[in-house]
């Protein structure tokens, strides 16, 4: 009879980390325990930051697939890992480089701003990269005639057209997770809790965006959970954030956001959830899945991140 071998993956994970000289990058819609175990954890702009710039010879992403060629891309000599080589993205999915390439020459003479939720063949095909942290301000330092092509968020896409005013014309991509919210039972909960504060990733369709009394990236919902004075906040995003919004203020209420449809009642990336502790001691123990880029891909990918990091720089960002 076979006995299951009973290992402490954090223990093995905390070892195999100094031996190995590798970090964790967590993004925030990680489970908790993962968060807890990581060496970082931010959104995508602080996560592309921080695998831009760290000591460590092999980088584990804890995150999703897009997340993980973005450190490849910016750290071309580290070897980089991802748990779960499945852990993709629904909104990277809905642009493909042939069709966007096709859209590219039916709208010519437009600037490519791509957000990171994309694969590196986008990014090779983009101008600047943005995320959800600066993309209000990486169009606004463009000139104010610039016309732009946005891929791939519609709604992120409407949300800096809907501030900024500029030329620009969208591609129709979007995540399933944020796309899924739904505004009765957001506003169910709004009437029972009147204190409450409706905080939306402007990855969230309009009518969820209307509602809202602040829209942000995950590290801009979390930073005005902390200064903000009420103690209910309503959460439209991945509530993986929530552990964060926890840790930081233990003394507020958070109640995830109701999907239209789900199992557990609050709206989880199934990508990001694929990562577990299991899957990344052994990923480190095996140095497997490694994410690779093809060389022509990576180069031409770089500069517009480059770009994007150059102009965040700048503006303090
Ligand atoms: P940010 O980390 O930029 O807020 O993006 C959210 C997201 O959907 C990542 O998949
Ligand atoms: Fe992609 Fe949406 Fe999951 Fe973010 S939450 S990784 S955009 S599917």
């Amino acid at each position: 009879m076979s006995v299951a071998k009973n290992i402490d993956y954090v223990a093995g994970i905390k070892r195999m980390k100094a031996k190995k000289n590798a970090i964790i990058l967590a993004h925030y819609y990680q489970t908790g325990d993962i968060q807890d175990i990581a060496d970082f954890v931010g959104d995508s702009l602080a996560l592309s930051q921080k695998a831009a710039s760290n000591n460590a010879d092999i980088i584990l992403f804890a995150g999703v697939k897009f997340m993980a060629e973005t450190a490849k891309i910016l750290a071309p000599s580290k070897k980089v890992l991802l748990p779960d080589i499945n852990a993709g993205c629904s909104l990277a999915d809905s642009c493909k480089a042939s069709d966007f390439l096709n859209f590219i020459n039916e709208n010519p003479g437009r600037t490519i701003i791509s957000y990171v939720n994309t694969t590196a063949e986008i990014k090779a095909l983009s101008d600047i990269i943005c995320t959800s942290s600066n993309a209000v301000q990486i169009i606004e330092s463009l000139p104010a005639d610039e016309k732009i092509i946005f891929a791939p968020d519609r709604n992120l896409g409407n949300y800096v057209l809907n501030i900024t005013g500029r030329d620009i014309i969208i591609w129709p991509g979007s995540c399933h997770v944020h796309e899924e919210f739904s505004l009765e039972a957001i506003l169910k909960i709004k009437k029972e809790n009147s204190n409450a504060k409706i905080i939306v990733h402007p990855e969230c369709e309009l009518p969820v965006r209307m509602v809202a009394d602040f829209i942000g990236s995950t590290s801009a919902l979390l930073k005005f959970t902390e200064k903000e004075n009420s103690n209910v906040y309503i959460v439209a995003t991945e509530p993986g954030i929530i552990h964060q919004m926890k840790k930081i203020n233990p003394h507020k209420t958070f109640i995830p956001a109701p999907p239209v449809d789900s199992t557990c009642g609050c709206s989880e990336c199934n990508f990001m959830k694929l990562i577990t502790m299991k899957k990344i001691y052994y990923c480190l123990k095996n140095e497997t899945p490694e994410i690779l880029v093809e060389r022509e891909t990576l180069e031409k990918a770089q500069k517009p991140i480059l770009k994007m990091m150059e102009i965040s720089e700048k503006l303090e960002l």
